[in-house]
């Protein structure tokens, strides 16, 4: 039998009150200079959004296990610091990947959420 549930009575508020951001924005630069520039689900990861818009130059073979290294990206040096460093697993598949450099990340590993809002990858020339 069903009740009143009280809960059905909250109400629920628009982003702009909240302070949640819904879609945070990502633009990913291909090796060529295309630029990507995409609205994504917090959670979603880059390489994620990447593949899903075909983004030429992120292989991504393994699904996003972090056991190939063909999503490497180079985070945009505005975001570097932001973003953050490898954990220890990534930094180690990072050895496998191509002309690695202090902003390299591999893109199956970056969440997406509010404070990347804006947040800009370039996709390297080729993948390992
Ligand atoms: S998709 Fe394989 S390491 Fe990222």
């Amino acid at each position: 039998m069903l009740t009143d549930a009280p809960n059905c009575r909250k109400k629920i508020r628009p982003p702009k009150e909240t302070g949640i951001l819904l879609m945070p924005k990502l633009t990913i630069v291909a090796f060529d200079g295309t630029r990507f520039d995409l609205d994504v689900d917090p959670g979603s990861t880059v390489m994620e959004n990447a593949v899903r818009n075909s983004v030429p130059g992120i292989e991504a073979e393994c699904g996003g296990a972090c056991a190939c290294a063909t999503c490497h990206v180079y985070v945009d040096e505005q975001w570097s610091e932001v973003v953050g460093a490898p954990e220890a697993m990534e930094e180690d598949m990072l050895d496998f990947a191509f002309d690695v450099r202090p902003t390299s990340r591999l893109s199956c590993q970056i969440k997406m959420k509010a404070a990347y809002d804006g947040l800009i990858v370039h996709v390297p020339e080729r993948q390992a």
